[in-house]
């Protein structure tokens, strides 16, 4: 009975084995649970693992750079020399072109955004905020955070598929081809939030050789998961400055990344890379902001790294502690739900996030089932601009925080909703 697609099942097969699914449902509910999957946050066991860090910028006159400076000071507005460094690789630019910012890269892309709506961004004929409409490509399912920045800003959000290899290409050139109001796009080019996959190299260079009809057209490339890889086998990624570099567009792209889960998703570091450009304007902007981040989180972080061990193996540490809970979530997948045609996924290579698709108009009531068992998932909807899916489907499941028995039992009752939801709508058909 397990391994049937449903589509197969007589009617009453189907209601028969509806009874049993909710049986199972209903003594689960009875349990009164409160498990939450719905935000990629890193585990208590991850957090410990950059504890010492907190110790490395101590009073004892150990508050000063090998190159002398006093990070207790004004100053460095975009960063200290050696927080640059560290950044630079996970960004994929020589350090002079890293801006680092303060913990949240979010911050730097909101504010990117902000500035360009106010003054508009280098080649533009004026501020963005002064079209009537200007429009940003959203390739979904994507991170809900983005499109809430579009939101908050009036920018008009058009969705555009994501496939394996990453967005939907050939939709995207003749959209930005033909339209002088789709200013930009965002995309999570590695181990994606929330499918996990990772853009091709064909993908990275259309988008960075594309003609657009607006000059001054942007790529908000938010690099978060650019190094946290769950096995040894790493999804490679074309440097999509050097693509835009060699296409003759450098002023193209605004790449992002930060230490949140790498460190301290509360405390870590964050940081930007442009082109020359860019980030001249750039910083003249932040200057009138600011005059400097925490350069004593900096230099923690620059101590922790030259003290504990790279960053590659720093990461592979965290591996060890998530990549269980995503091998458990796929094989639960696979156990209850697999073979039946009611669901897919992709096995990610790295990230924080499974993407799992329902039969399309499940996913919603999939997600309320969970919740009045005591699971919450990320809201149905969230991964799509709006909060629309239009096709009802994409559930985005969190499995780092939990402990790995609590996952067990929350992708167990998950997965009962998905078969309950599924045959209800089989029945109903
Ligand atoms: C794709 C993506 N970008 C950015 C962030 C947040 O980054 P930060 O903590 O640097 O603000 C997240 C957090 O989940 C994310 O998934």
């Amino acid at each position: 009975m397990e391994l049937t697609v449903l589509s197969d099942l007589s009617q009453q097969e189907l209601e028969e084995q509806l009874q049993q699914l909710e049986k199972k449902y209903d003594q689960f509910k009875e349990k009164g649970l409160a498990l939450d999957m719905s935000r990629g946050k890193p585990c208590p066991e991850q957090l410990d693992l950059t504890k010492k860090m907190l110790d490395l910028v101590t009073s004892d006159d150990v508050y000063k750079t090998n190159s002398g400076v006093d990070i207790r000071n004004y100053g460095v507005l975009d960063g200290l020399a050696e927080a640059k460094e560290l950044f630079a690789p996970i960004l994929g630019v020589k350090p002079a072109e890293v801006i680092v910012g303060g913990n949240s890269s979010l911050t730097m892309m909101h504010d990117t955004i902000a500035r360009a709506m106010l003054f508009g961004v280098v080649n533009s004929p004026k501020p963005w905020s002064q079209y009537e409409k200007i429009k940003f490509i959203c390739p979904s399912p994507g991170y809900d955070r983005h499109f809430a920045i579009c939101e908050l800003f009036g920018i008009e959000m058009i969705t555009v598929d994501i496939f394996e290899d990453g967005p939907d290409m050939d939709t995207i050139e003749n959209l930005v081809k033909e339209d002088p109001t789709i200013k930009g796009i965002w995309c999570v080019p590695k181990y994606s939030n929330p499918i996990g996959n990772t853009y091709s190299a064909e993908v990275v260079r259309r988008l960075a050789e594309m003609e657009t009809s607006a000059k001054d057209f942007r790529i908000f490339w938010d690099n978060a998961y650019a190094i946290h890889h769950l096995t040894e086998q790493h999804d490679e990624l074309v440097n999509i400055y050097d693509a835009c570099e060699n296409a003759g567009n450098e002023n193209r792209v605004f790449i992002f990344a930060s230490t949140s889960k790498v460190t301290f998703p509360g405390a870590g570091v964050a940081a930007m890379a442009a082109s020359p450009e860019n980030a001249t304007r750039t910083k003249n902007q932040l200057g009138i902001q600011t005059i400097g981040s925490d350069k004593i989180n900096q230099l923690r972080h620059v101590r922790f790294f030259e003290e504990e061990g790279s960053l590659q193996e720093h990461m592979k540490k965290h591996a060890e502690i998530i990549r269980p809970k995503f091998d458990k979530t796929i094989e639960l997948f696979e156990k209850f739900l697999g073979g039946k045609e009611i669901a897919k996924w992709l096995q990610p290579s790295g990230g924080y996030f499974i993407s799992l698709d329902t039969l399309d108009g499940c996913a919603k009531e999939v997600v309320l089932l969970a919740k009045e068992a005591g699971v919450t998932l990320t809201g149905a909807g969230a991964t799509y601009p709006y909060g629309q899916d239009p096709y009802d489907r994409n559930i985005r499941i969190a499995p780092t925080f939990p402990s790995l028995d609590e996952l067990e039992l929350a992708i167990e009752i998950f997965c009962v909703c998905v078969e309950i939801v599924s045959i209800r709508k089989s029945l109903a058909a």
